[in-house]
Protein backbone atom coordinates (compact mmCIF):
# COMPACT_ATOMS: atom_id res chain seq x y z
CA UNK A 1 0.00 0.00 0.00
CA UNK A 2 1.15 3.71 -1.36
CA UNK A 3 -0.14 6.77 -0.40
CA UNK A 4 0.82 8.53 -3.17
CA UNK A 5 -0.70 11.82 -2.49
CA UNK A 6 -1.64 13.79 0.94
CA UNK A 7 -3.36 17.01 1.66
CA UNK A 8 -4.03 18.38 5.72
CA UNK A 9 -6.38 21.12 6.11
CA UNK A 10 -6.13 22.75 9.72
CA UNK A 11 -4.67 19.66 11.02
CA UNK A 12 -3.00 20.25 14.51
CA UNK A 13 -0.45 22.87 12.83
CA UNK A 14 -0.45 22.43 9.58
CA UNK A 15 -3.44 25.11 7.78
CA UNK A 16 -2.80 23.65 4.56
CA UNK A 17 -0.61 21.17 2.77
CA UNK A 18 -0.04 19.05 0.35
CA UNK A 19 2.40 16.36 -0.52
CA UNK A 20 3.15 13.76 -3.29
CA UNK A 21 5.07 10.65 -2.47
CA UNK A 22 6.52 7.83 -3.84
CA UNK A 23 6.65 4.10 -3.16
CA UNK A 24 9.77 3.18 -0.93
CA UNK A 25 10.97 5.22 1.60
CA UNK A 26 9.86 8.99 2.69
CA UNK A 27 11.77 10.84 4.99
CA UNK A 28 10.27 13.89 6.95
CA UNK A 29 13.12 16.20 9.18
CA UNK A 30 12.49 19.21 10.86
CA UNK A 31 13.26 20.84 13.71
CA UNK A 32 11.49 19.91 17.25
CA UNK A 33 7.46 20.82 16.83
CA UNK A 34 7.71 21.65 12.93
CA UNK A 35 4.79 19.10 12.56
CA UNK A 36 6.35 15.68 11.68
CA UNK A 37 4.66 13.66 13.81
CA UNK A 38 1.26 15.51 13.14
CA UNK A 39 1.86 14.39 9.75
CA UNK A 40 2.09 11.00 10.49
CA UNK A 41 -0.80 11.40 12.91
CA UNK A 42 -3.01 12.53 9.89
CA UNK A 43 -2.11 9.37 8.38
CA UNK A 44 -2.89 6.56 10.92
CA UNK A 45 -6.15 8.55 11.25
CA UNK A 46 -6.87 7.20 7.66
CA UNK A 47 -7.07 3.81 9.04
CA UNK A 48 -9.94 2.62 11.41
CA UNK A 49 -8.86 3.33 15.29
CA UNK A 50 -8.14 6.62 17.24
CA UNK A 51 -5.16 7.46 15.51
CA UNK A 52 -1.26 6.98 16.57
CA UNK A 53 -2.16 9.81 19.70
CA UNK A 54 -5.96 8.44 20.56
CA UNK A 55 -6.87 12.03 20.78
CA UNK A 56 -10.13 13.58 21.11
CA UNK A 57 -10.89 14.88 17.58
CA UNK A 58 -11.64 18.44 18.60
CA UNK A 59 -7.87 18.68 19.75
CA UNK A 60 -6.62 18.04 16.21
CA UNK A 61 -8.31 21.03 14.90
CA UNK A 62 -5.60 23.83 14.10
CA UNK A 63 -6.15 26.76 17.00
CA UNK A 64 -7.74 29.42 15.51
CA UNK A 65 -9.59 27.72 12.68
CA UNK A 66 -13.26 27.97 12.35
CA UNK A 67 -13.64 24.12 13.96
CA UNK A 68 -13.02 21.69 11.56
CA UNK A 69 -10.39 19.61 10.21
CA UNK A 70 -9.79 17.49 7.11
CA UNK A 71 -6.89 14.39 5.92
CA UNK A 72 -7.67 13.37 2.29
CA UNK A 73 -5.06 10.71 0.73
CA UNK A 74 -4.76 8.71 -2.56
CA UNK A 75 -3.62 5.31 -2.23
CA UNK A 76 -2.72 2.54 -4.04
CA UNK A 77 -4.09 -0.01 -1.72
CA UNK A 78 -2.63 -2.73 -4.08
CA UNK A 79 -0.71 -4.00 -7.21
CA UNK A 80 -4.00 -4.65 -9.20
CA UNK A 81 -6.04 -1.82 -8.41
CA UNK A 82 -7.14 1.94 -9.37
CA UNK A 83 -5.93 4.43 -6.60
CA UNK A 84 -8.37 4.89 -3.75
CA UNK A 85 -9.09 8.50 -2.51
CA UNK A 86 -9.40 8.11 1.48
CA UNK A 87 -10.80 11.27 3.78
CA UNK A 88 -11.46 11.52 7.04
CA UNK A 89 -12.47 14.64 9.57
CA UNK A 90 -14.78 16.41 11.64
CA UNK A 91 -17.40 19.63 10.81
CA UNK A 92 -17.47 22.24 12.73
CA UNK A 93 -21.18 21.68 14.07
CA UNK A 94 -20.63 18.29 14.99
CA UNK A 95 -16.91 18.08 16.80
CA UNK A 96 -17.03 14.93 18.12
CA UNK A 97 -17.88 12.73 14.87
CA UNK A 98 -15.65 11.42 12.50
CA UNK A 99 -16.54 11.47 9.11
CA UNK A 100 -15.18 9.08 6.64
CA UNK A 101 -15.48 8.79 2.81
CA UNK A 102 -13.98 6.30 0.45
CA UNK A 103 -13.96 7.66 -3.25
CA UNK A 104 -16.38 10.39 -2.66
CA UNK A 105 -19.10 8.35 -0.81
CA UNK A 106 -19.47 8.15 3.03
CA UNK A 107 -18.46 5.24 4.88
CA UNK A 108 -18.04 4.06 8.16
CA UNK A 109 -14.67 4.80 9.90
CA UNK A 110 -14.18 0.75 9.80
CA UNK A 111 -14.37 0.38 5.80
CA UNK A 112 -10.61 2.14 5.84
CA UNK A 113 -9.51 -0.82 7.01
CA UNK A 114 -10.45 -2.64 3.67
CA UNK A 115 -8.17 -0.62 1.65
CA UNK A 116 -5.28 0.76 4.12
CA UNK A 117 -3.61 -0.55 7.66
CA UNK A 118 -1.40 1.55 9.04
CA UNK A 119 1.79 0.26 11.56
CA UNK A 120 3.61 2.94 13.54
CA UNK A 121 6.41 2.95 16.43
CA UNK A 122 6.59 6.39 18.31
CA UNK A 123 8.35 7.27 21.24
CA UNK A 124 5.54 7.05 23.41
CA UNK A 125 5.49 3.60 23.11
CA UNK A 126 8.78 2.89 24.21
CA UNK A 127 7.20 2.20 27.44
CA UNK A 128 4.85 -0.56 26.21
CA UNK A 129 5.81 -3.38 27.99
CA UNK A 130 6.52 -1.97 31.51
CA UNK A 131 2.99 0.44 31.21
CA UNK A 132 -0.69 -0.78 31.80
CA UNK A 133 -1.92 -4.09 30.13
CA UNK A 134 -4.79 -1.83 28.76
CA UNK A 135 -2.28 -0.46 26.77
CA UNK A 136 -0.48 -3.34 25.69
CA UNK A 137 -4.26 -5.17 24.95
CA UNK A 138 -4.94 -1.83 22.53
CA UNK A 139 -1.52 -2.69 20.64
CA UNK A 140 -1.94 -5.80 20.12
CA UNK A 141 -5.66 -5.80 19.04
CA UNK A 142 -4.25 -2.57 16.33
CA UNK A 143 -2.26 -5.81 14.71
CA UNK A 144 -5.01 -7.90 14.41
CA UNK A 145 -6.69 -5.47 12.66
CA UNK A 146 -4.07 -4.91 10.06
CA UNK A 147 -4.72 -8.56 9.63
CA UNK A 148 -8.46 -8.73 10.55
CA UNK A 149 -10.56 -5.68 9.87
CA UNK A 150 -13.67 -7.38 11.07
CA UNK A 151 -11.70 -7.49 14.62
CA UNK A 152 -12.81 -3.60 15.08
CA UNK A 153 -16.83 -4.66 15.15
CA UNK A 154 -16.51 -7.02 17.55
CA UNK A 155 -14.37 -5.01 19.35
CA UNK A 156 -17.08 -2.47 19.14
CA UNK A 157 -20.08 -4.53 19.88
CA UNK A 158 -18.01 -6.33 23.08
CA UNK A 159 -17.43 -3.11 24.50
CA UNK A 160 -20.78 -1.82 23.90
CA UNK A 161 -22.30 -5.10 25.75
CA UNK A 162 -19.79 -4.90 28.65
CA UNK A 163 -20.81 -1.27 29.38
CA UNK A 164 -24.52 -2.36 29.22
CA UNK A 165 -24.37 -5.45 31.59
CA UNK A 166 -22.05 -3.63 33.95
CA UNK A 167 -25.27 -0.34 33.97
CA UNK A 168 -28.28 -3.35 34.94
CA UNK A 169 -25.42 -5.36 37.55
CA UNK A 170 -25.46 -1.61 39.11
CA UNK A 171 -29.26 -1.97 39.48
CA UNK A 172 -28.82 -5.79 40.80
CA UNK A 173 -32.47 -5.66 42.28
CA UNK A 174 -34.25 -4.71 38.95
CA UNK A 175 -32.08 -6.44 37.12
CA UNK A 176 -33.74 -8.82 34.36
CA UNK A 177 -31.86 -12.39 33.80
CA UNK A 178 -33.32 -12.27 30.40
CA UNK A 179 -31.38 -9.27 29.39
CA UNK A 180 -28.74 -10.15 31.25
CA UNK A 181 -28.11 -13.71 29.86
CA UNK A 182 -28.90 -11.49 26.41
CA UNK A 183 -26.22 -9.29 26.57
CA UNK A 184 -23.60 -12.30 27.96
CA UNK A 185 -24.50 -14.26 25.14
CA UNK A 186 -23.64 -11.16 22.70
CA UNK A 187 -19.95 -10.90 25.14
CA UNK A 188 -19.62 -14.50 24.58
CA UNK A 189 -19.88 -14.62 20.88
CA UNK A 190 -17.78 -11.41 20.32
CA UNK A 191 -15.58 -12.33 23.07
CA UNK A 192 -14.30 -15.25 21.38
CA UNK A 193 -14.07 -13.90 17.92
CA UNK A 194 -11.75 -11.20 19.52
CA UNK A 195 -9.87 -14.07 21.48
CA UNK A 196 -9.46 -16.24 18.38
CA UNK A 197 -8.52 -13.21 16.12
CA UNK A 198 -5.88 -12.41 18.67
CA UNK A 199 -4.67 -15.90 19.32
CA UNK A 200 -4.60 -16.46 15.00
CA UNK A 201 -2.86 -13.03 15.22
CA UNK A 202 -0.03 -14.17 18.02
CA UNK A 203 0.40 -17.43 16.07
CA UNK A 204 1.31 -15.87 12.39
CA UNK A 205 3.62 -13.25 14.24
CA UNK A 206 5.80 -15.99 16.06
CA UNK A 207 5.50 -18.09 12.86
CA UNK A 208 7.48 -15.00 11.57
CA UNK A 209 9.26 -13.91 14.19
CA UNK A 210 10.98 -17.17 14.61
CA UNK A 211 12.38 -16.78 10.57
CA UNK A 212 13.77 -13.51 11.62
CA UNK A 213 17.60 -13.70 13.48
CA UNK A 214 18.16 -11.96 16.80
CA UNK A 215 20.21 -9.20 15.39
CA UNK A 216 20.42 -6.92 14.67
CA UNK A 217 16.46 -6.51 16.39
CA UNK A 218 16.17 -7.87 19.58
CA UNK A 219 13.67 -10.82 18.51
CA UNK A 220 10.71 -10.90 21.16
CA UNK A 221 8.69 -14.21 22.37
CA UNK A 222 4.81 -13.26 22.40
CA UNK A 223 2.15 -15.18 24.12
CA UNK A 224 -1.23 -14.37 25.33
CA UNK A 225 -1.58 -14.23 28.90
CA UNK A 226 -4.42 -13.43 31.48
CA UNK A 227 -4.77 -10.58 33.95
CA UNK A 228 -2.38 -12.48 36.65
CA UNK A 229 0.21 -12.86 33.71
CA UNK A 230 -0.38 -16.18 33.77
CA UNK A 231 -0.23 -17.85 29.83
CA UNK A 232 -3.81 -18.64 28.81
CA UNK A 233 -4.15 -22.53 29.15
CA UNK A 234 -7.27 -22.95 26.68
CA UNK A 235 -8.90 -20.26 24.23
CA UNK A 236 -12.44 -18.76 25.36
CA UNK A 237 -15.01 -19.99 23.69
CA UNK A 238 -18.45 -18.82 23.60
CA UNK A 239 -19.73 -21.72 25.81
CA UNK A 240 -16.82 -21.12 28.49
CA UNK A 241 -17.52 -17.22 28.20
CA UNK A 242 -21.24 -17.65 28.54
CA UNK A 243 -20.50 -19.57 31.61
CA UNK A 244 -17.76 -17.83 32.81
CA UNK A 245 -20.13 -14.26 32.81
CA UNK A 246 -22.71 -15.73 34.37
CA UNK A 247 -20.78 -17.54 37.44
CA UNK A 248 -19.64 -13.99 37.94
CA UNK A 249 -22.75 -11.78 37.98
CA UNK A 250 -22.48 -11.24 41.92
CA UNK A 251 -18.49 -10.71 41.91
CA UNK A 252 -18.44 -8.42 38.78
CA UNK A 253 -21.83 -6.11 40.48
CA UNK A 254 -19.57 -5.98 43.52
CA UNK A 255 -16.48 -4.90 41.97
CA UNK A 256 -18.47 -2.39 39.85
CA UNK A 257 -16.92 -3.73 36.51
CA UNK A 258 -16.32 -7.68 34.93
CA UNK A 259 -13.33 -8.33 36.25
CA UNK A 260 -12.54 -11.52 33.91
CA UNK A 261 -12.77 -12.03 30.03
CA UNK A 262 -10.81 -11.20 27.06
CA UNK A 263 -10.73 -7.29 27.70
CA UNK A 264 -8.59 -8.25 30.54
CA UNK A 265 -6.03 -10.37 28.69
CA UNK A 266 -2.21 -8.60 28.49
CA UNK A 267 0.38 -9.55 26.10
CA UNK A 268 3.28 -10.88 27.18
CA UNK A 269 6.89 -10.52 25.57
CA UNK A 270 10.30 -12.21 26.66
CA UNK A 271 13.66 -11.06 25.25
CA UNK A 272 14.39 -14.44 22.71
CA UNK A 273 18.15 -13.97 23.53
CA UNK A 274 18.65 -13.46 26.65
CA UNK A 275 14.96 -14.93 28.34
CA UNK A 276 14.25 -12.06 30.37
CA UNK A 277 10.87 -10.59 30.35
CA UNK A 278 10.48 -7.72 28.30
CA UNK A 279 9.44 -5.26 31.39
CA UNK A 280 13.26 -6.57 32.79
CA UNK A 281 14.92 -5.47 29.52
CA UNK A 282 16.98 -1.83 29.00
CA UNK A 283 15.16 0.63 26.56
CA UNK A 284 17.12 0.03 23.81
CA UNK A 285 16.48 -3.79 23.92
CA UNK A 286 12.83 -2.95 24.39
CA UNK A 287 12.72 -0.75 21.73
CA UNK A 288 14.51 -3.18 19.49
CA UNK A 289 12.00 -5.82 20.18
CA UNK A 290 9.01 -3.57 19.27
CA UNK A 291 10.86 -2.81 15.77
CA UNK A 292 11.47 -6.20 15.01
CA UNK A 293 7.59 -6.88 16.24
CA UNK A 294 6.24 -4.46 13.72
CA UNK A 295 8.70 -5.30 11.48
CA UNK A 296 7.38 -8.49 11.38
CA UNK A 297 4.17 -7.63 11.51
CA UNK A 298 4.35 -5.73 7.90
CA UNK A 299 5.24 -9.13 6.90
CA UNK A 300 2.63 -11.07 8.35
CA UNK A 301 0.18 -8.28 6.58
CA UNK A 302 1.72 -8.65 3.28
CA UNK A 303 1.27 -12.13 3.43
CA UNK A 304 -1.99 -12.55 4.28
CA UNK A 305 -2.83 -9.66 1.93
CA UNK A 306 -3.14 -9.99 -1.47
CA UNK A 307 0.10 -8.76 -3.49
CA UNK A 308 1.60 -5.40 -3.06
CA UNK A 309 -0.52 -4.56 0.23
CA UNK A 310 1.54 -4.71 2.90
CA UNK A 311 0.77 -1.99 5.04
CA UNK A 312 2.39 1.47 5.39
CA UNK A 313 4.89 2.16 8.00
CA UNK A 314 5.15 5.03 10.22
CA UNK A 315 8.55 4.95 12.13
CA UNK A 316 8.26 8.53 14.94
CA UNK A 317 11.91 9.30 15.53
CA UNK A 318 13.45 6.01 15.22
CA UNK A 319 16.07 6.37 12.96
CA UNK A 320 18.06 8.71 15.70
CA UNK A 321 17.67 5.94 18.51
CA UNK A 322 19.60 3.52 15.87
CA UNK A 323 23.15 3.37 16.00
CA UNK A 324 24.74 3.43 12.24
CA UNK A 325 24.72 -0.16 11.73
CA UNK A 326 21.45 -0.53 13.01
CA UNK A 327 20.52 2.34 10.83
CA UNK A 328 21.62 0.91 7.80
CA UNK A 329 20.25 -2.27 8.06
CA UNK A 330 16.60 -0.91 9.48
CA UNK A 331 16.65 1.15 5.76
CA UNK A 332 17.80 -2.12 3.74
CA UNK A 333 15.12 -4.03 5.41
CA UNK A 334 12.88 -1.55 4.08
CA UNK A 335 13.66 -0.71 1.10
CA UNK A 336 14.33 -4.09 0.26
CA UNK A 337 10.50 -5.18 1.07
CA UNK A 338 8.58 -2.78 -0.97
CA UNK A 339 5.36 -1.02 0.40
CA UNK A 340 5.87 2.28 2.08
CA UNK A 341 7.54 3.55 4.96
CA UNK A 342 7.47 7.27 6.62
CA UNK A 343 10.44 8.12 8.75
CA UNK A 344 10.94 11.20 10.60
CA UNK A 345 13.78 12.85 12.16
CA UNK A 346 15.33 16.17 13.09
CA UNK A 347 18.05 15.85 10.96
CA UNK A 348 18.60 15.51 7.11
CA UNK A 349 21.82 13.66 7.88
CA UNK A 350 20.32 10.72 9.41
CA UNK A 351 18.27 9.62 6.10
CA UNK A 352 21.26 10.26 3.67
CA UNK A 353 21.83 6.68 3.39
CA UNK A 354 19.02 5.33 2.53
CA UNK A 355 19.03 2.78 -0.50
CA UNK A 356 16.36 2.94 -3.54
CA UNK A 357 13.59 5.61 -4.14
CA UNK A 358 12.91 7.75 -1.47
CA UNK A 359 10.75 10.92 -0.88
CA UNK A 360 12.37 13.50 1.21
CA UNK A 361 10.62 16.55 2.85
CA UNK A 362 11.57 19.38 5.13
CA UNK A 363 8.99 20.22 8.08
CA UNK A 364 9.05 23.89 9.09
CA UNK A 365 6.47 25.49 11.10
CA UNK A 366 3.59 23.16 9.56
CA UNK A 367 4.68 24.18 6.04
CA UNK A 368 6.04 20.77 4.28
CA UNK A 369 9.01 21.53 1.43
CA UNK A 370 10.20 18.82 -0.78
CA UNK A 371 14.09 18.31 0.10
N1 LIG B 1 -4.48 21.69 17.40
C1 LIG B 1 -3.29 22.25 17.17
N2 LIG B 1 -3.20 23.44 16.52
C2 LIG B 1 -1.99 24.01 16.28
N3 LIG B 1 -0.83 23.48 16.66
C3 LIG B 1 -0.87 22.30 17.30
C4 LIG B 1 -2.08 21.62 17.59
N4 LIG B 1 -1.81 20.48 18.24
C5 LIG B 1 -0.46 20.44 18.36
N5 LIG B 1 0.11 21.52 17.80
C6 LIG B 1 1.52 21.88 17.70
O1 LIG B 1 2.08 21.36 16.53
C7 LIG B 1 3.48 21.46 16.65
C8 LIG B 1 4.14 20.30 15.95
O2 LIG B 1 3.91 19.10 16.67
P1 LIG B 1 4.58 17.72 16.24
O3 LIG B 1 4.34 16.80 17.34
O4 LIG B 1 4.15 17.35 14.89
O5 LIG B 1 6.12 18.17 16.19
P2 LIG B 1 7.36 17.33 15.69
O6 LIG B 1 7.84 17.96 14.42
O7 LIG B 1 7.04 15.91 15.65
O8 LIG B 1 8.42 17.68 16.83
P3 LIG B 1 9.43 16.74 17.68
O9 LIG B 1 10.69 16.67 16.88
O10 LIG B 1 9.63 17.52 18.92
O11 LIG B 1 8.78 15.42 17.91
C9 LIG B 1 3.76 21.53 18.13
O12 LIG B 1 4.26 22.80 18.45
C10 LIG B 1 2.41 21.32 18.76
O13 LIG B 1 2.25 22.01 19.97
MG1 LIG C 1 7.56 14.33 16.84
Amino acid sequence: MTLIRLSLTDFRNHAGADLAAGPGLVALHGDNGAGKTNILEAISLLAPGRGLRRAPLAEMVRDGASGGFAVFAEVLAGDDLPPVALGTGIEPAHPGRRLVRINGGAAAATALGDWLAVLWLTPAMDRLFVETAGNRRRFLDRLVLALDPRHAQHGNRYEAALRARGKLLADAASADPQWLASLEAQLAEHGAAIDAARQHTLAALSAELAQQPDAPFARPLLTLVDSEGEARAEPWTAEALRALFAGRRRIDAAAGRATAGPHRDDLSAVHAASGRAAARCSTGEQKAMLLSLILAHGDCVARARARGRRPVLLLDEVAAHLDPSRRAALYERLAGQGGQAWLTGTEAALFDAMPGPVTRFHIAGGRISAA
